[in-house]
């Protein structure tokens, strides 16, 4: 049997673990990489982590763009690992087309935050299986071609888009999942995602815009201003919790938005608050994904009239934020 062939879009932080991870299992890995393509194909990866412990690797191929990848080559998986930029020019879809065309078969897995964000390219690419990811995988790329893992946190939450996609679908979804398992990570399947990609939103709509407009960790915000702080937060949650509601996504209640909320209180507690990624997105001058985890949830309250005032005042700052930083660099 040939082996399985990946092609992984935007190999940073999450990418180039699943990159180890894919090649542990066996497949052919190219990876499509940016501003890291030299520093990657001269010296490979270098992942220092706590659960797969120090490596270096290289990728099966490198190229800078999905043009060029050879052209008879077929991918069972491509797997898109950039940060999500919805709306943004030229597409994901124009940039993976070169290996899509004529290709029914090859599924796009979207390892990446945010909602609605899956629209846009099922569009473009209506045969194909579209698998949305949920990824908790705490990585940073600290310089080019090097990647810090501190924790064993390991999990990609998978499922078709749309959940009642044709079962071929599914089953690309399985075989994606058990890869990833047998590279020594974690992998579930999903029959709705959208639940699991909304239950993450509860985390990321409220803290990682309160990360990047304070430059507070979790811990610490809460611990600003009693009882100011906490509110806020809790009142983001309830607003997107009223949002799920509306448009049909279950289990999105307040029982979730506690258990994710006292994390962030114990953090407090024992002074160990996290720096979400938009913090270190912000610091290191880097784009940040405002609309994919913030814009798409106020738009959509706005399309089914669910009042969102808090998450609309942070969407405001957060956009101008995103605006001083791509205008001046910081
Ligand atoms: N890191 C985490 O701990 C974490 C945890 C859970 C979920 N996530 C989510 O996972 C996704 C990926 O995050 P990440 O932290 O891995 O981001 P990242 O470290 O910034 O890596 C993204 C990579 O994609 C590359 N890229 C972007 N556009 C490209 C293009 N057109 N062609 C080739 N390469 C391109 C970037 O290159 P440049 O350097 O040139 O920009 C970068 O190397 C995001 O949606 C994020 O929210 C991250
Ligand atoms: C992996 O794929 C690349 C690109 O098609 C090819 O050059 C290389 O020989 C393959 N490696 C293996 C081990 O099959």
């Amino acid at each position: 049997m040939t082996s399985t062939n990946i092609l992984i879009f935007g190999v940073g932080s999450i990418g180039a673990v699943y990159l180890y991870q894919l090649q542990q299992a066996g497949c052919n890995v190219t990876a499509v990489c940016r501003s890291n393509y030299q520093a990657v194909k001269d010296d490979g990866f270098t992942l220092k982590s706590v659960r797969f412990g120090d490596q270096r690797y290289k990728p099966g191929l490198v190229v800078r763009s999905v043009a060029d990848c050879p052209s008879d080559k077929i991918y069972d998986f491509v797997l898109v690992c950039a940060k999500s930029f919805p709306g943004s020019k030229p597409s994901l879809a124009d940039m993976i087309r070169p290996v899509m065309v004529g290709r029914p078969q090859t599924a796009i897995v979207l390892a990446q935050n945010g909602i609605n964000i899956e629209k846009e390219v099922a569009d473009e690419f209506p045969e194909n299986p579209i698998l949305s990811g949920v990824v908790y995988l705490p990585a940073t790329q600290t310089a080019q071609g090097t990647i810090e893992y501190p924790e064993m946190l390991n999990l990609l939450e998978v499922g078709t888009y749309p959940a009642d996609a044709p079962r071929s679908h599914k089953s690309a979804a399985t075989r994606f999942a058990d890869l990833l398992i047998k590279g020594g990570g974690g992998a579930e399947v999903h029959e709705d995602i959208q639940i699991a990609r909304w239950s993450k939103l509860l985390m990321n709509g409220p803290w990682n815009p309160i990360g990047a407009l304070t430059l507070c960790t979790d811990g610490d915000f809460l611990l600003t201003s009693t009882p100011f702080a906490y509110d806020l937060v809790w009142e983001v949650m309830l607003e997107i919790i009223a949002l799920a509601a509306k448009v049909g996504i279950p289990g999105i209640d307040v029982k979730e938005a506690e258990k994710r909320i006292s994390l962030s209180k114990r953090r407090a507690e024992t002074g160990t608050g996290r720096e979400m990624s938009m913090l270190q997105d912000v610091k290191q001058g880097r784009s940040f994904e405002v609309e994919a985890i913030v814009g798409n949830a106020v738009r959509l309250g706005r399309d089914h009239s669910v009042p969102m005032p808090r998450l609309e005042t942070i969407y405001a700052l957060l956009k101008a934020r995103h605006f001083a930083l791509e205008k001046n660099g910081k």
